[in-house]
Formats: C-alpha cells, sequence, structure tokens
C-alpha cells in the first residue's frame, strides 16, 4: 500500500496531473506571478519531509524528532539572509498573504491605521482591501498613481501619509510596471513615524539578483512569495531589521500559523541556493530584456501600455483603444493557447470581472529559455489574437499552431 507509485495508487489524480504537465507543455505561460520550479525543488516539496510537525522554530519545537527539521530550517533561513543580506529570515510562511498577515499582526493592534496601493492601481487584496483580514482588522488608506504618468508620485504619498499618519506604510504591487524607490518610501514612513514595509513578492528574484533597487537594507520588514520570480515553491518568507526579529518571529508561530509545512521549506532552501548562482542572475536579466523585448513589439502594434513601458518582469496593457475587454482577450488567447490574466487598469471603469487590461509577464518564458526574438514573436501572436480572434477561428488556430512549435522548441522538464 505504502509503497505504490501515484499511478498505481491512485489512477485518476495521476492522470489530473500528467494532463496538467501536458498543459504547462504545451502553452504558453505569460502570467507574471507565475513560474516552473526546478526538478531539484519539487523533488524537496515533494519528499519526506511533508511527514512531521515542527511546531516552533530550529532548537525550540514543540514536537520530539526535529532534528533534521532544524537543519533544514536553518538552512533556509541562512540562505535567505545571505541572499537577501538580510538582518533576519522567517521562512515559515505559507503564502504571500500570510506573511503579509504575520507582519501587520506584529507590527499593528487592530484598528491602527495602514497606508498601501490601491488595489484598482496595482496594489494587493492582503493591502487593506475591505473584502480581506487586512481592510477588516485594520483601518487602511490608499496611495494611487499620478493621474497624469500613471506612475508612484512620492510628494502625492508624503502628503497623504502627513494627513493619515499611518503606524505602517506598504510599498509593494502586484501589477505596477515600474520600479519602485524604497528609500523615499522610507524616508516618508519616518517623517510620519510609520513602520515600512516592503513586499517585493513580484520581484524578488529581480531584487536577489540585483536587478531592481533593493529595499533590504532600507525597510523596517520585507515580504515576499517564493514562487513568482524567485521560481521556488509556493510559499513566502519574511525578512526584516534585527530590532523586529523577535516580534516578526512571533506573529508568525504561534501568531497566525501552527505548523509549519517542512517540506515546502526544504524546497524553498534549495531555491534560496539555486537563486544565488550566477545562472539565476543572468537569467533575471534575460526576464528584463525579454519584458523589454515584449512591450517593443507590442506598442509597434499600436498597444497602449500603462506608463508607456515596463522597468520589471510585466507590463500592462491598456486594451480600450483595441475595443476589446481584459477578459475576452485573455480568452481568445488560451484558445491560441497563450496563458494571460486580465487586469484591471488605473482609471478603469469594468469590473474586475471584465477588466480594460491585460498583464502580460516574462518570467516563465524565459525559465523555458526564451530570448528576445521569441518576444517579438510572441507580441505578433498576442496581436493577431486580439485583431482578429473575435471574428476569425482561422487566425486563432493558425496561431495555436505557432504557439505549438515554439512550445515544442522550448520544452520544460523533459525527463516528466
Ligand atoms: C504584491 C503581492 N503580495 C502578496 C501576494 C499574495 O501571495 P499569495 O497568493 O501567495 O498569498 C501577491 C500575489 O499575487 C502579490 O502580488
Amino acid at each position: 500500500m505504502m509503497s505504490r507509485t501515484l499511478a498505481q495508487a491512485d489512477a485518476e489524480v495521476a492522470e489530473i496531473i500528467q494532463n496538467e504537465l501536458e498543459r504547462q507543455q504545451n502553452t504558453l505561460m505569460l502570467i507574471p506571478s507565475e513560474n516552473y520550479a526546478s526538478r531539484a525543488v519539487m523533488a524537496a516539496a515533494g519528499s519526506v519531509m511533508t511527514n512531521k510537525y515542527a511546531e516552533g522554530y530550529p532548537g525550540k519545537r514543540y514536537y520530539n524528532g526535529c532534528m533534521y527539521y532544524d537543519e533544514i530550517e536553518n538552512l533556509a533561513r541562512d540562505r535567505a539572509k545571505s541572499l537577501f543580506r538580510a538582518d533576519h529570515a522567517n521562512v515559515q510562511p505559507h503564502t504571500g498573504t500570510s506573511a503579509n498577515m504575520a507582519a501587520y499582526y506584529g507590527l499593528l493592534k487592530p484598528g491602527d491605521r495602514m497606508l498601501a496601493m490601491k488595489i484598482e492601481h496595482g496594489g494587493h487584496l492582503s493591502h487593506g482591501m475591505k473584502i480581506n483580514f487586512s481592510g477588516q482588522q485594520y483601518e487602511a488608506h490608499f496611495y494611487g498613481l499620478s493621474a497624469t504618468s500613471d506612475q508612484l508620485d512620492y510628494d502625492e504619498i508624503r502628503e497623504q501619509a502627513k494627513q493619515v499618519k499611518p503606524r505602517l506604510i506598504v510599498a509593494g504591487a502586484s501589477a505596477y510596471p515600474r520600479a519602485i524607490d524604497f528609500r523615499q518610501f522610507k524616508e516618508i514612513a519616518d517623517e510620519v513615524g510609520a513602520y515600512c514595509m516592503a513586499d517585493i513578492a513580484h520581484i524578488v528574484g529581480l531584487v536577489a539578483a540585483g536587478a531592481h533597487p533593493d529595499p533590504v537594507p532600507i525597510c523596517d520588514v520585507v515580504t515576499s512569495t517564493t514562487h513568482k520570480t524567485l521560481r521556488g515553491p509556493r510559499g513566502a518568507l519574511i525578512l526584516c531589521k534585527a530590532e523586529h526579529a523577535k516580534k516578526i518571529d512571533r506573529a508568525v508561530f504561534p501568531g497566525v500559523q501552527a505548523g509549519p509545512l517542512m517540506h515546502i521549506i526544504a524546497a524553498k532552501a534549495v531555491a534560496f541556493k539555486e537563486a544565488q548562482s550566477l545562472f539565476f542572475r543572468e537569467y533575471q536579466r534575460q526576464i528584463l530584456r525579454n519584458a523589454q523585448a515584449l512591450a517593443a513589439s507590442l506598442l509597434e502594434e499600436g498597444f497602449r501600455l500603462v506608463t508607456g513601458g515596463t522597468d520589471n518582469h510585466l507590463m500592462l496593457v491598456d486594451l480600450r483603444n483595441k475595443d476589446i475587454t481584459g477578459k475576452l482577450a485573455a480568452d481568445l488567447m488560451e484558445e491560441a493557447g497563450m496563458v494571460v490574466n486580465k487586469n484591471l487598469i488605473p482609471g478603469d471603469e469594468l469590473s474586475p470581472d471584465e477588466t480594460s487590461g491585460i498583464r502580460p509577464g516574462t518570467p516563465g518564458m524565459t525559465t523555458r529559455g526564451m530570448q528576445e526574438p521569441e518576444m517579438h514573436t510572441i507580441g505578433k501572436l498576442i496581436t493577431r489574437v486580439i485583431h482578429e480572434g473575435r471574428t476569425n477561428e482561422k487566425v486563432l488556430a493558425e496561431v495555436r499552431k505557432e504557439v505549438q512549435e515554439l512550445c515544442d522548441a522550448f520544452p520544460i522538464h523533459e525527463h516528466l
């Protein structure tokens, strides 16, 4: 019973996983918050480390038998600290949202004011939205993007911070294509006596590789996911200054979580090691070059990009001049084998279900080994789908064929 393979033990689940593998192999994944974890990361995540409770921290566990769990968590913490040159790392948060929850829980009291980016302008659910715990536990106020540039305007944020007097300012976004100046955020936070927290869930790989301004030496606390540009397992981490270490650790456990996912912590350790390599630094730089190439290809075709371009791994395409919603564009692209997500754009009059934009990104395609010429081709394929896909099914089929050729030329997980 115990030693049967998945296929022998549960053919139904094995078949669904096989189908998903084929979907991943045979589509172009343009979602900037997704990636393909390495075989080594997946091996650690699928290991016997899933079997044990290890509540607590290395050297202070509430269960016996944790010697290897202490070793693995210490390794993951040390690697994270060295990768990001951080005073302290907590590698237990299950997801980006639980990392944010723990950071707020550690630094704030219920009802305290926080200031973060509006979701419609690129912020995240866990940055104070009313439908999320963060908007219910804390008094959330929001800054937006400048009406003229669609970019962060630090003078406007400063004025708002002076009025709101938040206890915490969140710098970070889910859909912002420009570099974030964490130094400016920290200065504003200092002026109003607030903590400065950076949420680098999206740009973490770029930060690790020195390809985006680094908040770690600047901000009080930095939260991040590990599964996006960092290319690790689905999970998160918190980095902070030594003075906040105790508060953050207590907030994660026992504050908002109990037993850590030790198999995922093992996989995070693997990902942190991978991220220390020169190969990874070059990978992140290629993500940026690919984003520039994809943006240029779309601009050539008359697409409007919010802010006019990108400094990072993603771009926000404003589809209003193409007379198509984000939802329809993303659905047509999926029919043609390209997976992208619809996204609100600043000033969007459509609902989050419809939206006027899409948010393509390059981390996944770069993992597959694609470079600027392929980005140019993908830009043309996106254009054909959006210009002609609604009325011409033949075009969708032709694009699907070209997508398949690209997928075949740049395979993932050939060993599986
Ligand atoms: C900026 C930001 N923070 C937090 C999260 C939450 O991560 P998770 O989905 O792992 O909870 C995301 C996810 O997209 C994000 O973009």
